[in-house]
């Protein structure tokens, strides 16, 4: 399984935090945003990641985090040069891919008491997706379920979104996804949709749609940026407190 995160895009709801920075690369309390999702893919046991930027900072991040070596990890890096959208990120990666299965992780999507490591690891084929309930779920990918948990619909930021399940930014496909993602067309916002993915397996009937029960955020907003800080820190600091003292 290789892995994939995804960093680029232009972060204008984020300016002037991302005048002269990436938005991947701002604090999350303690850490760069970027170490969140980069962490989780380590703890699905998931070591060789192409890590895909903005052309703007791209020293940036290969400052930060190298060739990979400290994580015992194989970082590569691809520039993105336009926001052509998350679907592309496999056509970008189709080298490294080769014949593997891959998990894309979007670089400002923050999983905290993630339960999905084990079934990244059992993961064959076809494709897995993570659905949350969320109280505003026309920002995002919306799934519907029918009876028995059936996966009726897949839209994307539908104005009358039909549940409240939110597809996180955490897919897994396997190695037929860069074929799959060249032969989309881009949507009438101009992008290759990821969620098209999503619903071409689907039709096969080749799509796992799992509920995902720990913490999510997607950190794109100021208001989600400062939520998923504060929610980090109260978890640091009863770290802390629940440590042995010496
Ligand atoms: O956060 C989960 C949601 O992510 C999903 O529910 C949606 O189905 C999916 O389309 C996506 O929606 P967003 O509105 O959050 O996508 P956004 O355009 O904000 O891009 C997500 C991240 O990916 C963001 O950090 C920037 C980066 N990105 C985005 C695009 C379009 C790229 O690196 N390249 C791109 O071309």
């Amino acid at each position: 399984m290789k892995g994939i995160i995804l960093a680029g895009g232009r972060a204008t709801r984020l300016r002037p935090l991302t005048k002269i920075t990436s938005k991947q690369l701002l604090p999350v309390y303690n850490q760069p945003m970027i170490y969140y999702p980069l962490q989780t893919l380590l703890k699905a046991g998931i070591k060789k990641i192409l890590i895909i930027v903005a052309p703007d900072y791209a020293g940036q991040f290969l400052n930060l985090l190298g060739s990979g070596k400290e994580y015992s990890a194989d970082f590569s890096y691809e520039i993105q040069d336009q926001p052509r959208g998350l679907a592309e990120a496999f056509i970008i990666g189709e080298k490294f891919i080769d014949n593997d299965s891959v998990t894309m992780i979007l670089g400002d999507n923050i999983f905290l008491g993630q339960d999905f490591f084990q079934k990244i690891k059992d993961f064959k084929s076809g494709g897995m997706i993570f659905a949350k309930k969320v109280p505003d779920p026309g920002r995002y990918g919306v799934v519907e379920f029918g009876k028995n948990n059936k996966v009726l619909s897949i839209e994307e930021k539908p104005v009358a979104p039909k549940s409240n399940y939110a597809i996180v930014g955490l897919y897994t496909f396997d190695k037929r996804i860069s074929k799959i993602s060249r032969g989309l067309q881009p949507s009438a916002r101009g992008e290759l949709e990821i969620t098209d993915l999503h619903k071409y397996y689907l039709k096969k009937g080749e799509l796992k749609v799992n509920i995902f029960k720990g913490i999510w955020e997607d950190a794109g907003t100021f208001d989600s940026l400062l939520r998923v800080s504060n929610i980090v820190a109260e978890r640091e600091k009863a770290k802390a407190l629940t440590k042995p003292q010496k």
